[in-house]
């Protein structure tokens, strides 16, 4: 007997091989049809019974939801939308789910907003579509550290709590620490808590990069994958409190070689999806075709997912300076149904969502790398150009999504570094451990930090950030 998953029974040949089968029942038909699925493909799998010799308490618990076993034999299906189904000789009720209870939920078999799934996290991986969009990002994260070790980088893991703002913007979440021998002592109720981590004023941290620098400084490319933290209070959908970024960090690499490989990563994870995801991308496509129906026409997106895919790994992305940038926007004409006005006059005025998406969207028509952006919209890491004025600094934007990817190549000069870093008010002794690398063999290097939800959102077609990862922390998702 052969004990499979859905996914391998569905492509079988080998009828009338007995076989067994568990997963969880997505419907029943006619007291005869089960739709079996076990979470390793988009597809279900046919479960035929008798239901004549099939006593009547047992179909009464073969209700959606239910976690079931099925055993039986592999035949080739007559029906139309599958090449195989089981004809079963025996059903086992593994768990029950109530249908009373069931109708209460999202797992009630109608459709339900992304709103609604939202509420109910914790079940919506029994839905079509998060199945599939998890199925992707499992992939997807495959593929970044395929990547990766292909090309001899190391993965390193750098600290979640951390005393270094790496980013500078303030946007941490503190760690506080209770002090347990106070608990119960406070006379109103609350307790004592410490904002430090052992005597040291710390927080989650907000980017890998300073951490990771040291280490490609030593082990010459290195990469993290990890969570990362921003206590940005925006609700929307590209932004998340707790999501998970990639940062490579590369030893005698400039920009031009930063963008390069950010261009090749992409790549490469994007086509390692299309390859290996097609039932999954298939699906989702068909969701977005079905959503952009109810869309004006003038809404509907130009191209399918799929081919938005192949787009993306078959054309060069466009490298553009944040100076040509600005030339373009103060050429273009403004939107007039949104109302926003594209052009930027000033040199130097950071770009909101709204210019990156009219350079991806309306006038280059694909991924776009921008780079040299003026220094003072920049973090103090960043190598300052001849000019004075520009960093070497690159955003990727991406269609749909806006920027996908910040990186830069870093300042190595210990001089420039420092005068920087006093201009901002950055501590020089919080950041010893930091300069310590430009002090001994210091070296150009780059690297960048890629938001891996915004790829997951751009390779699976969904609008809101919050339904691309498991559980979002978000200021109004909160309650897990
Ligand atoms: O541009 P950011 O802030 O760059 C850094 O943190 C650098 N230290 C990276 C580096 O050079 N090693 O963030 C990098 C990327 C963004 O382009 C975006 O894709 C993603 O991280 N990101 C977010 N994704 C979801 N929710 C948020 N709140 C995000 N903030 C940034
Ligand atoms: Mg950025």
């Amino acid at each position: 007997m052969i004990k499979g998953k859905v996914a391998e029974l569905l492509v079988s040949t080998q009828y009338l091989q007995e076989v067994q089968v568990k997963g969880w029942v997505r419907s029943f038909r006619s007291n005869r049809f089960i739709a079996l699925n076990d979470g390793s493909t988009i597809n279900n799998l046919q479960c035929v019974i008798d239901f004549e010799k099939t006593p009547e308490d047992l179909l009464k618990r073969i209700t959606v939801g239910a976690a079931i076993k099925v055993t039986g034999t592999l035949h080739e299906s007559l029906g139309s939308g599958q090449k195989v189904e089981i004809q079963a000789t025996s059903v086992e009720i593994l768990g029950d789910a109530d249908p009373e209870e069931v109708k209460l939920t999202i797992l009630s078999p109608k459709r339900h907003s992304l709103e609604k799934l939202r509420e109910q996290a914790h079940l919506r991986v029994r839905t079509n579509t998060f199945g599939a969009v998890m199925r992707v990002r499992s992939k997807l994260s495959y593929a970044v550290h395929s990547y990766f070790q292909q090309n001899n980088f190391h993965y390193v893991n750098t600290p979640i709590i951390t005393g270094s703002d790496a980013e500078g913007a303030g946007e941490m979440f503190k760690v506080t620490s209770f002090d347990l021998k106070d608990v119960p002592k406070n006379e109103d109720g609350s307790v004592n808590y410490k904002e430090d981590f052992f005597g040291k004023e710390t927080n989650l941290t907000v980017s890998g990069q300073l951490e990771g620098e040291t280490y490609a400084l030593g082990l010459g490319q290195i990469y993290t994958f990890g969570p990362t933290f921003r206590a940005e209070n925006s609700n929307t959908s590209r932004h998340l409190a707790e999501f998970w970024m990639i940062e490579p960090e590369v030893a005698f690499c400039d920009l031009d070689g930063n963008m390069d490989l950010a261009e090749e990563f992409i790549k490469y994870v994007l086509k390692y999806v299309l390859d290996n995801c097609k039932d999954d991308l298939a699906f989702l496509e068909e969701r977005l075709v079905g959503e952009d129906k109810s869309k004006p026409e003038s809404e509907r997106s130009p191209m399918t997912l799929i081919d938005k895919l192949r787009f993306v790994v078959d054309n060069n992305f466009k490298r553009v300076s944040y100076t040509e940038a600005i030339e373009i926007l103060k050429n273009s004409k403004p939107n007039k149904k949104k109302k926003f006005n594209y052009i930027i006059e000033d040199w130097g005025a950071d770009l909101q969502s709204e210019h990156e998406r009219y350079l991806v969207e309306k006038h280059f028509k694909c991924p776009v790398i921008l780079f040299d952006y003026p220094a003072d919209i920049k973090a103090f890491y960043m190598r300052l150009n001849e000019d004075g004025k520009t960093v070497r600094a690159m955003d990727i934007l991406f269609p749909g999504i806006g920027e996908i990817v910040g990186g830069s190549q870093r300042e190595e000069r210990l001089d420039v570094l420092k005068k920087k870093m006093a201009e901002l008010g950055i501590d020089e002794e919080e950041l010893w451990w930091y300069l310590d690398t430009r002090k001994f063999g210091t070296c150009v290097h780059s690297g960048f930090g890629l938001g891996f939800e915004r790829l997951v959102q751009f390779t699976t077609g969904m609008s809101n950030i919050r339904d691309v990862i498991a559980f979002p922390r978000t200021p109004l998702n909160a309650e897990f």
